[in-house]
Parts: structure tokens; C-alpha cells; sequence
């Protein structure tokens, strides 16, 4: 047979840079990049959708409305759909982001949503980011990466993501509580891959941390 699609699995815990880092990777690769979280960002606006209170959602109810979401190809990325629109705001809102969590524990849509990211990288040639990619979506993903940083620098680059402008420390140590918070409801899906590049991205930039990964990206892709 031909050479598989290339799969780069790009994982660590929340606000680790993931997923603007694997969609720039993607980009000087020439790949597509697939944003894990979306799909558990998807089916979550689904459910609180339905009107049904948090507390009720079971595994059946938020996959009885599954076959509402799709994804297509673009250019530079596998774009996840709900009803055949594209959702990126309300994905990233607050009440969807407060939700995820809940879905996301559920076995059986973490299925669901690997079997959608699984198609996905067997088509095309892509960056996949998120928390169990390395290790539960793409075992054999040819690269593997694993980001980790400081909880405070976390904080801060997500603050700045968020508030456009620098934060001040107690906003900084606010979100230190959230993030600390955040990183013990997923904790179970943020181990390294036993061959994972584990990566601190404390004190590296952006470009330079995106650089590393390219240069792994380009010499993995020579030895396919
Ligand atoms: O990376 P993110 O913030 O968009 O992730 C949203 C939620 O989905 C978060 O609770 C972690 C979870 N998630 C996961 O459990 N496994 C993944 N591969 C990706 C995301």
C-alpha cells in the first residue's frame, strides 16, 4: 500500500498553547489541523442547546443529536459543523466552555468524537490537537508532542488571548484558581504518550516553540 497519512498528535493540559500552536504548525507543514476540543465543543452547544439542565445530560440524550455535526475540509483545516454551520463563537463561549468538561468524561462520546477525528486524519495528512491524541486517538500518530507549562505563564497567556491587553497579577492569580480547577476535571486525559517529545513551553516563544515542532514535523516526514 501507499505511505499513511501523516498524523502529528499535538497534546497537554488546558491553555498549554495547543491548539494556536498546532494550527501554525499546520500551516508551515502544509497539513490540515484538527482541533479536538471543537468536536467535544460541538456536541456540548448541542446539548445546552436542547434546554435540558446540565445535570440531566446521560450519555444517550447528548449523542441522540451526533448526526447533527459533520466536518469538511478547508484549506487549512477539518472544520467541525453543527447542522451544516460553522459555530466557532458560541463554541468558544463561556457557557459552553463551563459544560464541556461534564461531556467530555463520557465514555461513549469520547468514542464518538475520536471515530470523527480518526476519519479525519485518514484522509488528509493532519496536526491534531488535544489531550489524548498521542495516546488513545492516534497510538501510532508518527510524531507526537507533548506541551507542557508553568500554571502562572498559563494563566497569562490565556488572559492575554482573552483581554487583548497585559493582566495584572491578582487577574493572573484568578485564573490560576480556574485553571487548577480545569486541569483536575481533565487530569485523566493529560498524560504523555510513552513516545512523546515533551515539550516546556514556559520560557520559549511562540515562533520558537512552533519552529521545534516543524523541524520534528519535517525530519518525521522525510522518514515516511
Ligand atoms: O482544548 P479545549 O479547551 O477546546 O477542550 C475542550 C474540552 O474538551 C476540555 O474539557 C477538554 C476536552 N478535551 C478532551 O477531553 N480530549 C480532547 N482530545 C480534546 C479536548
Amino acid at each position: 500500500g501507499g505511505t499513511p497519512p501523516l498524523v502529528i498528535a499535538i497534546d497537554g493540559p488546558a491553555a498549554s498553547g495547543k491548539s494556536s500552536t498546532a494550527q501554525w504548525v499546520a500551516q508551515l507543514l502544509d497539513v490540515r489541523h484538527v482541533d479536538s476540543g471543537a468536536f467535544y465543543r460541538a456536541i456540548t452547544f448541542l446539548a445546552v442547546a436542547s434546554g435540558a439542565p446540565a445535570d440531566l445530560w446521560t450519555e444517550a440524550s447528548v449523542l441522540e443529536q451526533a448526526n447533527r455535526i459533520t466536518w469538511r475540509l478547508t484549506a487549512r483545516s477539518v472544520l467541525p459543523l453543527v447542522d451544516g454551520m460553522e459555530q466557532d463563537e458560541a463554541l468558544r463561549g463561556t457557557t459552553v466552555t463551563r459544560n464541556v468538561s461534564r461531556v467530555a468524561a463520557m465514555p461513549a462520546v469520547r468514542e464518538w468524537v475520536n471515530s470523527q477525528v480518526r476519519s479525519a486524519g485518514s484522509a488528509v495528512d493532519v496536526v491534531v490537537d488535544g489531550r489524548d491524541i498521542g495516546t488513545a486517538v492516534f497510538p501510532k500518530a508518527q510524531l507526537k508532542v507533548f506541551l507542557v507549562a508553568d500554571t502562572w505563564e498559563r494563566a497569562r497567556r490565556r488572559l492575554i488571548q482573552r483581554l487583548s491587553r497585559r493582566p495584572n497579577d491578582s487577574e493572573i492569580a484568578e485564573e490560576v484558581e480556574a485553571l487548577v480547577a480545569r486541569d483536575a476535571q481533565d487530569a485523566t486525559q493529560s498524560a504523555p504518550a510513552r513516545d512523546a517529545i515533551t515539550i516546556d513551553t514556559t520560557t520559549v516563544t511562540q515562533e520558537e516553540q512552533v519552529e521545534r515542532i516543524v523541524a520534528l514535523g519535517r525530519a518525521t516526514r522525510e522518514r515516511l
